[in-house]
C-alpha cells in the first residue's frame, strides 16, 4: 500500500487533488480520493492502470438544513489494513477470506463547523465507501433530501438493467447501453405495484461490461436505517447518480448521529466468473448477530404453492366472498371450494409425499382467513396471521408432520398492511411457537400501509430487519417476498434464509413469464447481495398443460430447471411443482432429491450475464459435487472440467441432460438421463438446448458400480 501524501495530485490533469491514494492488497485497485478544486469531496477508480471511476462527488444535501456537498477541507486520513477468515453459518463456501485496505479520511465544512468522515475499503475484487457522521454539536438530528454520491463512468457501457422503481424489483432485465435506457419502454404488466420514478433510472446492482471487456457491478451493501440506493444516469456524460427512494414528505432518511450510510461498492474484474464468486459484499456487512444459531437449517422444502399461481388447480381463497370485512365474517357459515389449497386432506398429501422423499419442510398457503379479499384495495385489515380457515386444523395438521419427521413452513402474506402486520406479530409469533413452527415465508404483495410509504424507503427497510430480529429472538427463520433486495444483510441475521425481491419463476404462470436469459443475468444482479427463493423444479412447463390454449409457460427446458439448483444459490431451495407433476417423471425429480442445499466449496468455471454459466459445487462435509450449467435461448455447448476433484480417482457423474431435439419453447420437457466415470482430469462437451441446461451430480465409485461405463 502507497503511503498517504497530504498534497495536491493531478488526476487526469483535470481536476487537483488533495487526498490520499489507496492499493488493493493485489494492487491492481487503485482508489484516489480527496478534494477538488472547488472543495468537493471526490474519488476515482482505476484497475490494472486503467481508469474504472473518473473523479467523482460524493456528499448530501439536506432538508432544512445547509447541504454536505462543498466547502470541505480535508482534516485527518488514516489507513489500516484487515485480513481475516471467518465461516458464514452457512453459504456457498465454508470459509470466506475478508482481505482489505482501509482510508479513513475526515472532511471538515468550515463555514457550518461539521465534519463527515468517508471510510473507503478496498478488496481485490473491489471499493466499498460508507459516509459516517460522529455525534457533534451542528449535525445531531438531520433529514437527507438528496444523497449525490456519483460513479462517473468511462464510456457508454452495456447494461443490464431494470427500470428504477420504489415499489418493485420483480422486472425482468433489458439489455442496452446505458445511452439507451428507458424505463418507459419496459411493460410492468403482472406486477402488482410497478411504476418507474425517472425514465434514466435503473436499480442497483447494476451490472455494467465495457466495450474492452471489463465487468463492473454498482450496489450497495449492509442496507439498515437508510433507503434504497437506485441509480440515475446522465445519460450524456455516463455519470451515475445515487437516487434513494422517499417518503410521502420527500425525505429520503432521518438521521440521528453517530449515523452511518450503507456501502456503496463497486466491483471490478476482467472475468465474469470473478463477478459471481466475490464475496465483498457480505465481508462489508456486520457478523452475525446470533449467537446460538443451532436452529437455522439449510434445507429443501415442498408447499401448497404452485397450485395457486397455474390455472385451474388450487385456490387461496377459502370460499367465494368478495368484498368481506375480517371482523365481522363468520367463516363457518361459507361455503368451502372445492379448489381450496390448504384443506386438511391436501395438506395432508403434501406432507406425505414430503416425508416420503425427504424433504424437511411444507409451505402452507391460504391456511388462514382473508384471502377472499386480500389484493388490490390498499385496505388495511386484510389478514391477522393466527385465524385458520375451517378446513385447516392447525394443531392436528402440525401434529401429522411431526410424526412424520416433517415441520410445516408457515406462511405471513400482509398485503403490504404493514402496520397491521406490525400490530398483530407478536400473536402470529405465539401462534408458531404453539404449534412447532420453525420457518416463515412474509410477503409484501401491494401499497404499503402506511400509506405514502414504500417497499424501498427507510421505514420499510427497518421493518425487513425488524421482523429479521423478531423472528431471530423466537428462533425462527425467515424468508421474504416483495421485500428489498438482499445486501448481504444475511450474514448478519443468517435466519433470514432467502428472500424473493426479483421476478421469481411464479411470474412464468400468469404472465408473459421470463426469457430464457433471465436466469443467466440474476447471478449478477440479484443475487450478489443474497440468497433467491426463485423456486426451481417446475417440469410440466406449459401452461396449456392445466388450461387448454394458454400460451404461457415456463421459459426453460426441463433439465434447465434442474441445473438452477446449482446456479440460483440458496440454503432454501423449493421443489416448486405440483407432487403430481414429480410422480409423473420420478427419474428426473432423484436429482431433486439428491442435490445439497449447503456448500464447502464453489467453482464458477465459465459464466457470460445474460448467456450462460456453469457452477460446480460440494456438498458440505461430503465428497459428492454437483454441477449446474444453463444457457439463454441460444444452444450451446458447456466445457466442463474437474480439476477441483481428488486426484486419482474415479466418480460416478449422473447427467440430466436436455434430449437431442429438447427446446425451451419447441419440445421443453424432453431429458435424457445418462451415467458416465469422470477424474480430476476429465473435461465433458455437454450440450444444452435452446433455453436448456445441465444438472450433473457426482459420487466417488465403487467398483461394482464402474462396469459398464464410459470414462470421459
Ligand atoms: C407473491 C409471492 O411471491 C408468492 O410466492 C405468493 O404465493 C403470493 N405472493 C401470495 O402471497
Ligand atoms: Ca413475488
Amino acid at each position: 500500500m502507497k503511503r498517504i501524501t497530504l498534497v495536491f495530485i493531478i488526476m487526469l490533469g483535470i481536476l487537483p487533488l488533495r487526498a490520499g491514494n489507496l492499493l488493493s492488497p493485489d494492487k491492481q485497485l487503485e482508489l484516489k480520493a480527496g478534494i477538488n478544486n472547488k472543495s468537493e469531496i471526490i474519488y476515482a477508480l482505476s484497475y490494472n492502470g486503467k481508469e474504472i471511476i473518473k473523479p467523482s462527488k460524493l456528499g448530501l444535501e439536506l432538508k432544512n438544513a445547509p447541504s454536505l456537498l462543498e466547502g470541505f477541507t480535508l482534516k485527518n486520513a488514516k489507513e489500516s489494513s484487515f485480513d481475516e477468515t471467518w465461516k458464514p453459518v452457512w453459504g456457498e463456501v465454508s470459509e470466506i477470506r475478508n482481505h482489505y485496505n482501509e482510508l479513513l479520511l475526515e472532511f471538515e465544512q468550515k463555514a457550518t463547523e461539521r465534519t463527515i468522515k468517508i471510510r473507503f475499503r478496498l478488496f481485490n475484487d473491489g471499493l466499498g465507501f460508507r459516509y459516517e457522521f460522529e455525534k457533534q454539536k451542528n449535525l445531531n438530528y438531520f433529514r437527507v433530501a438528496d444523497e449525490r454520491t456519483e460513479f462517473a463512468l468511462t464510456g457508454d457501457h452495456k447494461a443490464f438493467w431494470i427500470p428504477g422503481d420504489f415499489d418493485t424489483n420483480e422486472y425482468y432485465y433489458t439489455t442496452t447501453r446505458l445511452s439507451e435506457v428507458d424505463a418507459s419502454k419496459v411493460d410492468g404488466t403482472g406486477i402488482g405495484t410497478h411504476g418507474y420514478f425517472a425514465k434514466n433510472a435503473v436499480q442497483s446492482p447494476l451490472m455494467m461490461k465495457t466495450t474492452d471487456g471489463l465487468y463492473i457491478s454498482i450496489f450497495e451493501a449492509a442496507l439498515m436505517d437508510y433507503s434504497v440506493m437506485h441509480l440515475l444516469i446522465d445519460q450524456k456524460n455516463m455519470v451515475l447518480t445515487s437516487a434513494l427512494a422517499p417518503d410521502a414528505t420527500g425525505t429520503k432518511a432521518y438521521m440521528q448521529t453517530p449515523h452511518n450510510t450503507p456501502w456503496r461498492t463497486i466491483m471490478v474484474s476482467d472475468k465474469a466468473t470473478d463477478i459471481l464468486a466475490s464475496k465483498m459484499i457480505l465481508n462489508l456487512n456486520e457478523p452475525s448477530k446470533i449467537e446460538n444459531t443451532d436452529y437455522i437449517k439449510p434445507q429443501k422444502y415442498i408447499g401448497i404453492w404452485w397450485g395457486m399461481h397455474v390455472p385451474n388447480t388450487m385456490s387461496w381463497d377459502y370460499a367465494h366472498a368478495p368484498n368481506i370485512r375480517l371482523k365481522d365474517t363468520d367463516w363457518n357459515a361459507l361455503t368451502p371450494l372445492p379448489q381450496h389449497g390448504a384443506s386438511n386432506k391436501n395438506v395432508r398429501r403434501y406432507i406425505d409425499f414430503a416425508a416420503e422423499h425427504g424433504f424437511s419442510g411444507v409451505l402452507v398457503e391460504g391456511w388462514n382467513v382473508g384471502w377472499e379479499d386480500w389484493a388490490g384495495n390498499w385496505k388495511e385489515e386484510v389478514f391477522d396471521f393466527v385465524t385458520p380457515y375451517p378446513d385447516f386444523d392447525i394443531k392436528a395438521l402440525n401434529e401429522y408432520a411431526h410424526s412424520k419427521g416433517v415441520k410445516l413452513i408457515m406462511h405471513h402474506e400482509t398485503s403490504s398492511s404493514v402496520t397491521n402486520y406490525e400490530r398483530r406479530i407478536d400473536k402470529a409469533i405465539e401462534l408458531m411457537k404453539e404449534h412447532g413452527y420453525e420457518a416463515v415465508k412474509t410477503g409484501y404483495v401491494g401499497w404499503i400501509i402506511p400509506r405514502g410509504e414504500t417497499h424501498d424507503g427507510q421505514w420499510m427497510v427497518n421493518h425487513y430487519v425488524r421482523v429479521a430480529e423478531k423472528m431471530a429472538e423466537n428462533k425462527l427463520m425467515l424468508n421474504s417476498h416483495e421485500s428489498v433486495r438482499p445486501t448481504g444483510l444475511h450474514r448478519t441475521y443468517p435466519n433470514w434464509l432467502a428472500c424473493e425481491a426479483a421476478r421469481g419463476n411464479e411470474f412464468n404462470a400468469w404472465s408473459s413469464g421470463n426469457p430464457p436469459e433471465h436466469e443467466t443475468i440474476l447471478p449478477f444482479t440479484r443475487l450478489l447481495g443474497g440468497p433467491m427463493d426463485y423456486t426451481p423444479g417446475i417440469f410440466e412447463i406449459k401452461m396449456s398443460y392445466y388450461q387448454e390454449g394458454n400460451q404461457n409457460q415456463v421459459h426453460t427446458t426441463l433439465a434447465k430447471q434442474l441445473a438452477l439448483y446449482l446456479t440460483m444459490y440458496s440454503p432454501l431451495q423449493m421443489a416448486a411443482d405440483l407432487p403430481e407433476s414429480y410422480e409423473r417423471r420420478m427419474d428426473a425429480f432423484q436429482f431433486i432429491k439428491d442435490v445439497a442445499v449447503d456448500w464447502d466449496d464453489t467453482r464458477y468455471l465459465e459464466a457470460e450475464p445474460g448467456d450462460y454459466l456453469t457452477v460446480a459445487r460440494r456438498a458440505k462435509n461430503t465428497a459428492n459435487w454437483f454441477i449446474g450449467a444453463i444457457t439463454d435461448e441460444n444452444p450451446r455447448t458447456a466445457v466442463i472440467p474437474f480439476n477441483y476433484l481428488e486426484e486419482k480417482t474415479w466418480y460416478v457423474a449422473t447427467i440430466y441432460e436436455d434430449a437431442a431435439n429438447a427446446h425451451w419453447k419447441e419440445n421443453p420437457m424432453a431429458y435424457k438421463i445418462r451415467k458416465v466415470l469422470v477424474n480430476s482430469k476429465s473435461v465433458l462437451k455437454q450440450k444444452l438446448a435452446a433455453g436448456g441446461g445441465v444438472a450433473i451430480s457426482l459420487k466417488k465409485a465403487d467398483k461394482k458400480e464402474m462396469k459398464g461405463l464410459k470414462k470421459i
